[in-house]
């Protein structure tokens, strides 16, 4: 064979590779809205940056004549890029070719690509479309996951890796992105169950749909599987960039600083009157954070699980930072299993990969309760507890309004080794809300006063007075400083330059045990 022949060769078998599964099923995919795997890489990725691996890998399997059906790549597109200039590793599994199904070489592929995340210090980016183990080959199939799985959990806290699930992700392949740090889901076309409806219907009598059991609503309101819904595969992959940019490559790294244009000591002034008087009054926190944040941008994550905590992104400065924030505008604000759990693993990735922790506390407490009880409160709570307290990145506090019991303990206080807290003169930092402190401690007198209502305010005042401030704790250095609301972005800035060098340990251990 002389060089243009074997050129040629190559040439053709690469052809070959770039098709999938045949024009057909590409037809298919994009009939039903979906794009193939190479088209996503293309909008994931910057243009022309994709390098290719294994991209004539094919699988050894004879079963049920597949020896006969052999596709280059074997459905999964798997290799490097960039996104930002920044390296990224990625695989998309390619559901033109045996629905995407995950053969012995298909997990070898995506191994590969996981390793040399680990090894090189990038990020790990997984577009998921697939229809499970493939069936024909059984039992290596089953290795395969049990291999990625192994290396999912290996590699966490190592560098980040993001799930984006683009079309079925059904049985043991959802404990994969279920590992990885962040899972993006696309209405219409992704769900996520771990048996099908049709099992579903056979063991338990239920009947639901696809949606229903595992559509991107279910993930993003009610089981919290899903940290981001988009309306479409597009808008998933633009947001894996934006959200990339907030997080570093690797945990030796820091995140990447930007240039700021939004002034450091940018003071709104209306922020000073904004917390309500009567402390029962709702107000949406978001306000709160665009008005702290640069430029006001603030990338949610989990939005519409567990409402009455936020978490997400932002910058101040230029720099990354993650943010926990109580809503009062939600159940009040109040800690519950969900918005604990939420939130502890929210501050566990942000300290594993060097991202400084700013919370905002307006808590009225735990939620009281048999459906809480019964359902771990005190387990749950416990795990935002833990997180607060393991983690080592600066840390800074702002309480708004009620930090009142437990509550105020775990919400990042000095006492977890919160490096700078401050509270606006609207903080009431307390053991629990005037009105109940006033219910048990003076419950004889008021049972016996003739007047019990008007002996009842005369206390709560008495009370609101004299512990719904934060000036109890400023006393005692539980908080570092009371502050005008207006000054907060400038003092959180000041204290994020000045905590740059933070270098804290935990005592020499295997693990911890958080209380899972
Ligand atoms: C091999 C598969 C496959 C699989 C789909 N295909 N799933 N091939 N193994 N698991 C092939 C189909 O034969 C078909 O091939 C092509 O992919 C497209 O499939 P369709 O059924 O035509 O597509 P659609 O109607 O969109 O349905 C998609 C689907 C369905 C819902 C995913 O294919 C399906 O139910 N597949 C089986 C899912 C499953 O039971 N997987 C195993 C689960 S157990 P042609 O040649 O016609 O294009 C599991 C265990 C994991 O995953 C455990 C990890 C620990």
């Amino acid at each position: 064979m002389n060089a243009s022949n074997r050129n040629e060769k190559l040439r053709q078998l690469k052809e070959l590779a770039l098709q999938g599964g045949g024009e057909k099923r590409i037809a298919k995919q994009h009939a039903q809205g979906s794009l193939t795997a190479r088209e996503r890489l293309d909008i994931l990725l910057d243009d022309g940056s994709f390098e290719e691996l294994d991209q004539l890998k094919t699988h050894r399997s004879t079963n049920f004549g597949l020896d006969k059906q052999k596709y280059y790549g074997d459905g999964v597109v798997t290799g490097y890029g960039t996104i930002d200039g920044r390296l990224v590793y990625v695989f998309s599994q390619d559901f033109t070719v045996f629905g995407g199904s995950l053969s012995e070489t298909f997990a070898e592929k995506i191994k590969k690509v996981m390793d040399m995340a680990a090894q090189n210090g990038a990020p790990l980016i997984g577009l998921n479309d697939s229809g499970g183990a493939r069936i024909q080959e059984g039992i290596e199939s089953l290795a395969g996951y049990g291999d990625i799985f192994l290396k999912n959990v290996l590699y966490s806290g190592v560098v980040p890796q993001i799930s984006v699930i683009l079309g079925p992700c059904a049985g043991g392949a959802v404990y994969s992105p279920a590992i990885t740090d962040f899972t993006i889901m696309v209405e219409n076309t992704s769900y996520m169950f771990v048996t099908g409806p049709e099992v579903v219907r056979a063991v338990t009598g239920e009947d639901v749909t696809k949606d229903e059991l595992g559509g991107p609503l279910i993930h993003s309101r009610r089981s919290g599987v899903s940290h981001m819904v988009c309306k479409d595969e597009r808008e998933a992959l633009l947001l894996v960039r934006k959200l990339f940019s907030y997080i570093p490559q690797n945990n030796m790294e820091d995140p990447v600083s930007i240039l700021c244009t939004d002034a450091p000591d940018r003071a709104d002034s209306w922020l000073d009157e904004f917390v309500p008087e009567s402390p029962n009054k709702p107000y949406d926190m978001r306000r709160i954070i665009s008005a702290v944040v640069d430029h006001g941008e603030f990338l949610e994550i989990q939005g519409s699980y567990a409402q009455n905590i936020i978490i997400g992104f932002c910058r101040m400065n230029g720099r990354p930072v993650g943010i926990v924030a109580n809503q009062p505008s939600f159940l009040a604000g109040v800690l519950d299993i969900d918005a604990s759990v939420k939130a502890a693993r929210f501050v566990r990735f942000c300290d594993a990969f060097n991202i400084p922790v700013l919370t905002f506390v307006d808590v009225p407490g735990f939620m009281p309760g048999t459906k809480q009880e019964y359902g771990g409160i005190i387990r749950n709570g416990a795990k935002l507890l833990y997180a607060f307290a393991e983690a080592t990145v600066p840390k800074i506090t702002v309480i708004t309004r009620k930090a009142y019991g437990g509550a105020y303990d775990v919400m990042s206080s000095k006492h977890l080794r919160s490096d700078l807290n401050f509270a606006w003169p609207s903080a009431e930092i307390a053991v629990m809300g005037p009105e109940g402190a006033v219910n048990i401690i003076f419950r004889n007198e008021l049972a016996s006063s003739e007047n019990p209502e008007a002996r009842r305010e005369e206390l709560t005042a008495e009370y609101r007075d004299k512990f719904a401030n934060p000036y109890e704790a400023a006393s005692r250095g539980y908080i570092d400083g009371v502050i005008l609301p207006s000054e907060t972005r400038f003092r959180v800035i000041k204290s994020l330059e000045m905590l740059q060098g933070k270098r804290q340990e935990i005592p020499a251990k295997k693990h911890g045990n958080i209380p899972l």
